[in-house]
């Protein structure tokens, strides 16, 4: 064992796997699975024929039966075949508890007792299934063909859902080798992991289609597809193997699959020569369909929702077709990281998502260069991972995982945000390339096979000698990050800074008692008196160090281009006035210009600064033209609306304010597009109307509700990027005749993307009728539920709303629980339905109630939303009156 990995053994305190896992025992493993498998689009169930090789791995004497996975599937025959000998299943029974499933036989049998450790025995088994509607195994999929509606069959099995399909050892690290045969309507395209070998007719008006024989990999990732689509297809040029690449389409609308096929091409001739490893499958199909997830990386044919993977030449906006690129980047990277080399057990899931995180951005980076998706990055996840990590209900990315119920709610910020954060940390401490080689020679070490956290640091040290254990000890194993608190004295002609490291705490800033130390690379551009800038850097082990600077420095900026993960809590008053300048004359980059109003906004929620500092620097940024810095100052915007939303009197100088610093942004955006204008300024233009429509500007509210109309006469007078303006607008302010006329668009649209863009704006309706509307709609069926989250995103962001969503779960708990259960959205419902609250006594009979009814799913996201809430309200009574004052003294 090298060296790095004795230093993580040495230090560890943190249990790396949970003790008391439920797995399968140990006795034999899967080689190859035969399945045949019959969907019945109109039933809604499905047969599957199967015949598993299994290789004994203990002595068959140790065998008294066989324990497989199995979730709602039922077997109705089943055999074992040993050599020539078909040995009868005497007793099935299933231990619901565990999703296990066992298989009696006479063991005792000679033929079977004569075997040894390492002989492979055959289990075949009949069962049926349910084409269920829940987003999760073999299930039934809505789509519209000439208006009409119809279902598809498709398969979701990440995390453990293979088990609700067929009999399987559903463990990522027991993989085996797939041989499939599909039979579906001749009319119907069928389509699996592998490219199809043969075609024959069956039964009349059916198809039977066997695929090739999948390379060996784990059962989450494998996938079966009957549905109705067309197909635009291109060979990847640049790849070893020439692979084929298709986009299935809806019916008649190929150019919609244009985009994402060109981007998968590029991305995979770009990921092949990144890993220096071809593209290990056989062909790439993706299809867009109903999914609970944003897509999902199914080896050879990954799954998208049709938001994530469709263009419309006509009707898509800028950053929709930028969130296709971004999904597509993200699956094509799983292919090597995830699906080539997988994780040993769902502990390490970050393994795999926050490296296709940061591939994503590195790939759409590389082909769309101007988009400059590494400073959105910070904004979309650098922050959105500190505030679920502020959070003392947040948990390590290495994350012990028990029972299958816990790992849907572990898909969350933290694996994929932070853990992205500190692969960016990681790659920036060793460099880009150093870090690739170690990359490249862990993929070809463990290909086929499956590897842990600790193996990942191994291979990073063969390749670069560095002690990546001890760097990422506490980033990765323990929960939380830091704040580092900065204090000045002044010697002589010097300022001396201590800095001092301790975990963050939104709920009480400083956490005192945790006695973490993260090895943090700490940056900072420190700015002369003859204003020439130098950087400088130290790595801070300690709690505690110091650095000195100049004391006739005109400013210092900690972290530059926030590569390090942790807050900056400056303790100088003229801290943050100094770096007025250099903001607002924009020598400090985008992304340094955002960490310095996003830290203060954080600090001032956790108590550490005074709210009013916020107020003060949001004119530094009055000027403000990149794409990002002006959505970070819309987020903080946003988080201090929600706090003082129903303080009338702060709340009506808080919307002049903002429409104060907007309207100047939107003065240089217009609402009209400029010829050949660059895609940021496309996306930010929606961000910036949609907040004075927001915060009441009259002008946008009319000109928005014009375009409304115009829009209704004929869709091609309004682009797509300004609809979702157009949509809040008239919902926002108008009466219920808007409101119908908007539910007719979502109707009668059949692009996924416009409906999308109506559900998110419904919820803002003002009367209390209407909020009702919406809120019913997301659970009566008139919405999907994989889309349920757009409608309740509207609501959360309504002050008018509030109250009723809450209140509005509480009713209706067991329709929720039942209707969504199985998969992740019943905690992210929750999340959305009472996280604006800010009212005391509200939080406390939310924390109660919610106590009492969760159940083990959403008992993490619970904690996490109660904590935020009751971190809200105290924030609002902490500083009302001050914020108050200021705005009183401040504007108008
Ligand atoms: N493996 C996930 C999909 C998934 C998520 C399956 C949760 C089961 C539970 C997939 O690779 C993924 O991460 N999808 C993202 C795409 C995004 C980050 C670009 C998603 O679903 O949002
Ligand atoms: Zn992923």
């Amino acid at each position: 064992m090298c060296r790095c990995a004795r230093t993580h053994e040495d230090s560890t305190s943190a249990p790396v796997v949970a003790v008391d896992r439920v797995v399968l025992p140990k006795t034999v493993k899967p080689l190859t699975y035969r399945l045949t498998l019959n969907p019945d689009l109109e039933k809604f169930t499905f047969t599957v024929e199967e015949q598993v090789e299994l290789k004994l791995l203990v002595q068959p004497s140790e065998i008294t039966k066989i324990v497989a996975n199995c979730k709602e599937v039922v077997v109705h025959k089943a055999s074992l075949s040993v050599g020539n000998t078909l040995l009868p299943i005497t007793k099935i029974s299933y231990e619901e508890e565990n999703d296990f499933v066992n298989f009696e036989f006479d063991h005792k049998d000679q033929e079977f007792a004569n075997l040894e450790i390492g002989d492979v025995i055959t289990l075949n088994i009949q069962s049926t299934g349910e084409l269920n509607d829940k987003l999760v195994g073999f299930y039934r999929s809505k789509y519209y063909k000439d208006g009409v509606e119809k279902y598809g069959a498709v398969t979701q099995f990440e995390a453990v859902d293979a088990r609700r399909c067929f009999v399987c050892w559903d463990e990522p690290a027991l993989k085996a080798v797939f041989e499939v045969t599909l039979i579906a309507p001749k009319t119907h395209v069928a389509l699996s992991n592998m490219n199809c070998i043969e075609e024959k007719e069956y039964d009349n008006d059916k198809k039977i289609c066997k695929y090739a024989p999948t390379p060996i990999m784990s059962t989450y990732l494998v996938a079966f597809v009957v549905y109705e689509y067309d197909y635009v297809e291109a060979i990847a040029t640049e790849t070893k193997n020439k692979v084929p690449v298709r986009v299935y389409t809806p019916l008649g609308k190929k150019e919609q699959g244009e985009f994402a096929l060109e981007v998968a091409c590029k991305c995979l001739a770009l990921y092949e020569k990144y890993f220096d490893i071809p593209y290990p499958f056989a062909k790439m199909d993706m299809a867009g369909c109903q999914l609970s997830a944003g897509a999902m990386e199914n080896s050879g044919l990954v799954l998208y929702r049709e938001t994530a993977l469709y263009v419309d030449p006509k009707n898509t906006s800028s950053s929709a077709k930028q969130y296709v690129a971004i999904v597509v980047a993200h699956e094509l990277s799983h292919q090597w990281f995830g699906n080539l080399v997988t994780m040993e057990w769902w502990h390490s899931l970050f393994l795999n998502e926050s490296y296709a995180t940061f591939m994503e951005y590195y790939a759409v980076d590389q082909l769309y260069p101007e988009w400059n998706v590494f400073e959105q990055f910070v904004h979309d996840d650098f922050f959105k991972a500190m505030a679920l990590d502020a959070l003392a209900s947040s948990h390590p990315v290495h994350v012990p995982v028990r029972v299958a119920a816990e790992i849907d709610e572990i898909f969350d910020a933290i694996s994929y945000s932070k853990g992205c954060c500190c692969v960016r940390m990681l790659i920036n401490w060793l460099s880009n390339e150093r870090f690739r080689e170690g990359m490249i020679h862990y993929l070809k070490k463990f290909s086929y096979q499956n590897a842990d956290t600790e193996d990942l640091w191994e291979a990073l040290y063969e390749r670069t000698s560095q002690n990546v254990t001890e760097m990422m000890y506490s980033w990765i194993y323990k929960i939380g990050f830091p704040v580092v608190s900065i204090t000045e004295e002044i010697q002589q002609d010097h300022k001396v800074l201590t800095l001092r490291q301790n975990r963050f705490l939104e709920k009480c800033g400083i956490f005192e008692s945790d006695d973490t130390v993260w090895v943090i690379p700490v940056s900072y551009l420190v700015c002369g008196a003859d204003d020439s800038i130098t950087e400088f850097s130290l790595e801070l082990k300690e709690r505690e160090t110091k650095v000195s600077i100049p004391t006739s420095s005109k400013w210092i900026k900690f972290n530059k281009n926030q590569t390090a993960f942790f807050r900056l809590n400056y303790q100088s008053d003229s801290y943050y006035s100094s770096l007025v300048e250099p903001i607002k004359s924009k020598i400090l980059s985008p992304i340094d210009r955002m960490s310095i109003i996003e830290d203060a906004c954080t600090l001032s929620k956790a108590g550490l600064v005074p709210t009013e500092r916020v107020f003060v620097l949001f004119s530094a940024y009055a000027n403000e033209d990149n794409f990002t810095v002006i959505s970070s100052l819309a987020t903080c915007f946003g988080t201090l609306y929600n706090i003082y939303k129903h303080e009338e009197q702060i709340i009506e100088k808080f919307k002049k304010l903002a429409v104060s610093i907007f309207s100047g942004i939107a003065a240089k955006l217009g609402w009209i597009p400029k010829p050949n204008e660059s895609h940021l300024d496309s996306m930010a233009r929606p961000i910036v109307l949609g907040a004075l429509v927001k915060y009441g500007d009259k002008a946008a509210i009319e000109k928005a509700t014009q375009l409304f109309d115009d829009f209704r006469k004929d869709n091609n007078l309004v682009i797509p990027d300004l609809r979702p303006v157009i949509y809040s607008a008239v919902i926002r302010y108008g009466n219920e005749e808007r409101f119908n006329q908007c539910l007719e668009i979502f109707q009668k649209t059949e692009l996924f993307e416009e409906k999308n863009r109506i559900l998110r704006a419904l919820g803002l309706a003002q009367d209390e009728k209407l909020i009702s509307k919406s809120l019913t709609m997301a659970i009566d069926d008139s919405v999907r539920s994989q889309d349920v989250m757009y409608v309740l995103a509207g609501v959360s962001s309504n002050p008018k709303a509030t109250t009723m969503a809450w209140k509005f779960l509480f009713e209706n708990f067991a329709i929720i629980k039942q209707k969504f259960e199985g998969c992740f959205l019943p905690g992210r419902i929750v999340k959305l339905l009472t996280e604006s609250v800010t009212n005391a006594d509200d939080v406390q009979t939310i924390r109660e109630t919610l106590d009492k009814v969760k159940f083990k799913s959403i008992e993490r996201s619970v904690d996490q939303c109660v904590e935020s809430i009751e971190i809200n309200s105290k924030w609002l009574q902490r500083s009302k009156n001050s914020v108050l004052e200021w705005l009183s003294n401040n504007v108008e």
